[in-house]
């Protein structure tokens, strides 16, 4: 039986590009092409990557390019290419600048790996994954956008720290866009089993809810010059490996929705199940009437990005 090692393509060597390349090779789940339209930028990262394998001792092999004949047949493809967002400039203000560079990749990508699922990284994500899902013309279950892991891993990361607990006790679910307007789920949140509001204050978790709300803005303040990008490759590179993995895991993405939480023809930060597939099922979960109020108000400005889209003629 021929064995065939997994192809991940990353589109864009930059920031988050380049980590998410590293990353996937360290954990060694596949070779790597990373494409960028700088190709020397795409060929000099991965060949960088490739010589700190020969110190870390990883295996993958790691590949630049500026073509996209050399990510054809790629098992997953993940896409960061676009402006990252600077101090100043919102998500939702990167639009029209990253919905025409979306559009010619999932074209291209449509045409090299037809069979890939596709994990969306540029902002505005919720947007970008609808763009991409349009060009793409690929079933729900290949398309998914990477927000939810991100959001929960600030959230768990500040409650850890305000508890002095290891982070790795704390899970936390956030839902909705990923925007100013996602929703962090306090009751979901848990540390070592007990419910985050059976250990900290209302007042103090919604201290911790705005800043992990705001942990992007945070970070873009204190860089100047562009985005969070360790936290948002780990987070990509979760759900690559659940997929080329077929691990099942339960995460929190972005997901094309057909009725689920009432919605449907958007995608929205929700619970998933990912595995070989891609999406395997979207988890319905019960909402009080104050979660369901956020939910709903992060779907409306979900809604009003995807219509500006139309608007705009994108
Ligand atoms: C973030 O939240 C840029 O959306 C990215 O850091």
């Amino acid at each position: 039986m021929a064995f065939r090692r997994k192809k991940i393509s990353v589109i864009g060597a930059g920031q988050v590009g380049a980590t998410c390349a590293l990353m996937l090779a360290g954990r060694g789940v596949g070779d790597v092409v990373l494409l960028d339209v700088h190709e020397g930028a795409a060929r000099g990262k991965a060949l960088d990557i490739l010589q700190a394998a020969a110190v870390q001792l990883f295996d993958s092999q790691v590949h630049g390019a500026g073509d996209y004949a050399d990510t054809a047949g790629s098992d997953v493809v993940v896409v960061t290419a676009g402006s990252p967002r600077r101090p100043g400039l919102t998500r939702d203000d990167l639009l029209a600048i990253n919905a025409g560079v979306i559009s010619g990749c999932c074209r291209e990508i449509k045409k090299t790996s037809p069979e890939a699922v596709v994990i969306v990284v540029t902002n505005p994500l919720d947007a970008m994954c609808f763009l991409a899902k349009r060009e793409l013309g690929f079933p729900r279950e290949r398309v998914l956008g990477m927000a939810g892991i991100l959001d929960a891993a600030r959230f768990r990361t500040f409650v850890a720290l305000e508890l002095g607990v290891s982070v790795r006790d704390v899970q936390a679910l956030v839902l909705g866009g990923h925007g100013d307007s996602m929703v962090p789920m306090p009751r979901h949140c848990f540390v070592g089993g007990a419910p985050l509001p059976e250990l900290l204050s209302p007042e103090r978790i919604a201290v911790l809810v705005e800043r992990a709300r705001r942990g992007g803005d945070e970070i873009v303040k204190l860089l100047e010059t562009g985005s969070a990008f360790y936290a948002p490759a780990a987070s990509v590179v979760q759900m690559a490996e659940a997929v080329l993995k077929d691990q099942r895991r339960v995460l929190p993405c972005a997901a094309w929705l057909e009725g689920e939480f009432g919605v449907s023809g958007l995608f929205v930060g929700v619970p998933c199940v990912i595995g070989g597939h891609g999406l395997e099922k979207v988890n319905e979960i019960e909402m009080d009437e104050t979660e369901r109020a956020a939910f709903a108000h992060s779907v409306d400005r979900v809604r009003a990005l995807v219509d500006d889209l139309t608007r705009l003629g994108l």
